[in-house]
């Protein structure tokens, strides 16, 4: 695929955490209670978040975002030897009331000013995903929310780029997938949709698998091709 032939896709579907909203904002807060583990305190509790589920994929032991999310990061605490509870209060709102990344808004709203069906396909709860919608005011934008809640496994296995067209009622050849996460463009590429990985954060390509990917540095930067 080419990058110019997004603009030819009816169906738009999006990664949430880490492309759409945010998950690492430092709060001042957070760095009295961590100091120099700050940084540490974040970046182990995404990887481990991750890791757990796709562990979790592999032994068929499904729980909700919501709960491996607050497991990485009981993880990351203990490593980092930080006790104090408020990181509870400061970092899962990132997950149960996210922020959206810049950009992400004018994006939505040049989509459906073009006509085209956006939808979120996301690990995220139905919960996290209709909260961050809601008060980040993109409900006007988004026409599906997709959570992997519904089938009880994890991206990236197949079977969730699969609902994604069963749920859409969507076919491959009508759809792209945006991810700045490249082992769910990997993923979904894979499986056999065509991707767009959004660069945002200035990542080296990862040696995985990947089928038809275009990239764009920013959300922002996809305007041109809608
Ligand atoms: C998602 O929203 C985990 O960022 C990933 O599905």
């Amino acid at each position: 695929m080419n990058i110019q032939d997004i603009s030819t896709k009816k169906y738009f579907v999006f990664d949430a955490f880490g492309t759409l909203f945010k998950t690492s904002e430092v709060k001042v807060e957070l760095t009295k209670i961590a100091g120099d583990k700050t940084d540490n305190l974040i970046n182990v509790w995404r990887n481990k978040q991750l890791q757990y589920t796709w562990l979790r994929n592999e032994m068929n032991q499904y729980e909700p975002f919501s709960t491996v999310t607050r497991d990485a990061l009981v993880y990351s605490m203990r490593l980092n030897g930080i006790a104090d509870e408020k990181v509870f209060d400061i970092l899962l709102p990132l997950y149960d009331t996210p922020q959206l990344i810049d950009g992400a808004k004018d994006l939505l709203r040049a989509l459906k000013n073009h006509g085209k069906t956006v939808a979120i396909l996301s690990n995220g709860t139905r919960s996290m995903l209709d909260n961050g919608v809601q008060l980040t005011g993109i409900q006007y934008y988004v026409d599906h929310i997709l959570s992997v809640d519904d089938i009880g496994v994890y991206k990236p296995r197949p079977a969730v780029y699969q609902m994604a067209l069963d749920q859409l009622g969507a076919t491959v050849e009508d759809l792209i997938f945006f991810s700045s996460n490249q082992w769910d463009v990997s993923g979904a590429s894979v499986f056999g949709l065509d991707a767009c990985w959004i660069n945002q954060y200035g990542e080296t390509k990862e040696g995985l698998p990947f089928g038809s990917v275009v990239t764009t540095k920013s959300l922002g930067d996809l305007a041109a091709y809608i």
